[in-house]
């Protein structure tokens, strides 16, 4: 296969001054990462848990008592930051997510300035799916695209999946080594991907759209078709997924950021099976495992079954709610409003405390917004979520608001 010469995903070059600051030493030759590797991500996924010096996060994963509850937030490396904007004054979005130094400094950028217990690493759903033979563009006005949008069973025919998930996305792996190594357990590492609806969703559409109505008349109208694509991604995933572990991610999250798309009885039928399979597959590797299923609030009971350790809960409901369904064999993220970053520090102060209220009937909390941060959020206003979280819910804080 040729594919993997294709100009989408060449490796750049390290753009010279960017990762400076993490004083990088030449990182060693890409390690091979087979497909099932299972022992090595075992050893790995269980060694760093063991040993991070911060690790709240994976305590809270598993339902253990933490001391404080941990926080991290989705989208917390981006443009809100003036330390990414500085570092995206040299590079742009696809060079970023393709060369390892870089990535990894904006994946450790928001442990440095806001003091969260998790780094997410750096990356986009969309950038996974390139391998198989999907063309990514991006845009700073309209985000990410495919210029061969899966449009019908010939498209998904050929599709490939690679035996190999370092074929074409050995950048991803590198980039986590050198994470792994800088961020010297100091927090664990976050990988992720994107479910297999959201996928197939950004795959048929070829962009984020509001009503995705082409991928829902592809979904009914060409039932075959639409699952052997999620069988491909699926598969697709499960191996990179692993490759994370092995690499050096110590939990693995699965955004399904179009669950919502359907009502509860699709969802649950054209969609949850195909995540239970992939969180099925990367149990060998013994890290956490979490899933965010934006939207998806009527099917929030069958999702407590997925096999995932955590369940990403969104803004839309309430977390107390959420928790009475969900029970005590789980554990939960989430929820502050996103847009509450905007409002004064006293109100914000007053949300963090009604949102760890709001989750004191959790096996474990994983505090987080409900979703991403906003683009032109203020960061010292993000920066005090973080504060108010740790001083209101560690021994000292704990009680004084609720
Ligand atoms: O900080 C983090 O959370 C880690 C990195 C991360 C990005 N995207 C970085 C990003 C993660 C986990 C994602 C997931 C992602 N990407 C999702 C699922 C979560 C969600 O937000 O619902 C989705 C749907 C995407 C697709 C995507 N990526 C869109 C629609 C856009 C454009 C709109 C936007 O939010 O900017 C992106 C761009 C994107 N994702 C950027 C980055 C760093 C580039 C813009 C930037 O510099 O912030």
């Amino acid at each position: 296969m040729n594919r993997k010469d294709s100009p989408d995903i060449e490796r750049r070059h390290f753009v010279q001054g960017v990762g400076a600051a993490l004083s990088l030493a030449p990182f060693v030759a890409r390690a091979a990462v087979a497909a099932d590797a299972q022992p090595a991500a075992v050893a790995s996924g269980v060694a760093a848990a063991g040993s991070q010096r911060n690790n709240t996060f994976l305590k809270a994963c598993r339902g253990e008592p933490v001391e404080h509850t941990p926080i991290w937030m989705m989208r917390q490396a981006g443009r809100y930051l003036p330390q990414y904007q500085k570092v995206m004054e040299k590079s742009d979005f696809l060079t970023a997510v393709r060369t390892p130094e870089i990535a990894a400094e904006l994946t450790i950028q928001p442990v440095d300035i806001l003091g969260v217990d998790a780094a997410i690493f750096y990356s986009d759903i969309t950038t996974t799916v390139v391998p198989m033979g999907m063309h990514l563009r991006y845009s700073d006005q309209t985000g990410p695209s495919f210029e061969n949008p899966i449009r019908g069973m010939a498209d998904v025919q050929r599709l490939v999946v690679p035996d190999d998930p370092a074929d074409g996305l050995g950048f991803v792996y590198d980039a986590q080594r050198i994470c792994a190594r800088e961020l010297a357990n100091r927090v664990p590492l976050i990988g992720f991907a994107g479910a297999p609806f959201t996928m197939a969703a950004y795959m048929v559409e070829g962009r984020a759209g509001q009503s995705f109505a082409e991928f829902r008349r592809f979904l009914f109208a060409e039932p075959g078709a639409f699952a052997m694509l999620m069988d491909k991604v699926a598969r697709h995933t499960a191996r990179y997924l692993k490759a994370q572990a092995a690499a050096g991610a110590d939990a693995l999250m699965l955004f399904d950021s179009n669950a919502g798309l359907v009502g509860p009885h699709d969802y649950e039928t054209l969609n949850l099976p195909y995540v239970r399979q992939i969180i099925a597959e990367i149990r060998s590797t013994g890290v956490p495992i979490l899933y965010f299923g934006l939207g998806a609030h009527a099917s929030l009971k069958a999702i407590g079954e997925c096999g995932a350790d955590v369940i990403g809960i969104d803004y839309g409901m309430p977390l107390d709610g959420a928790i009475a369904q969900l029970g005590a064999k789980v554990s939960v993220q989430g929820n502050m409003e996103p847009f509450c970053l905007y409002q004064t520090r006293g109100e914000i102060r007053a949300r963090v405390a009604a949102t760890l209220e709001a989750a004191s009937g959790a096996r474990g909390h994983v505090f987080n917004l409900g979703h991403g941060v906003p683009r032109y959020s203020p960061v010292d206003n993000v920066k005090a979520v973080v504060d108010f979280v740790h001083e209101l819910s560690s021994g000292a804080g704990a009680g004084k608001d609720a």
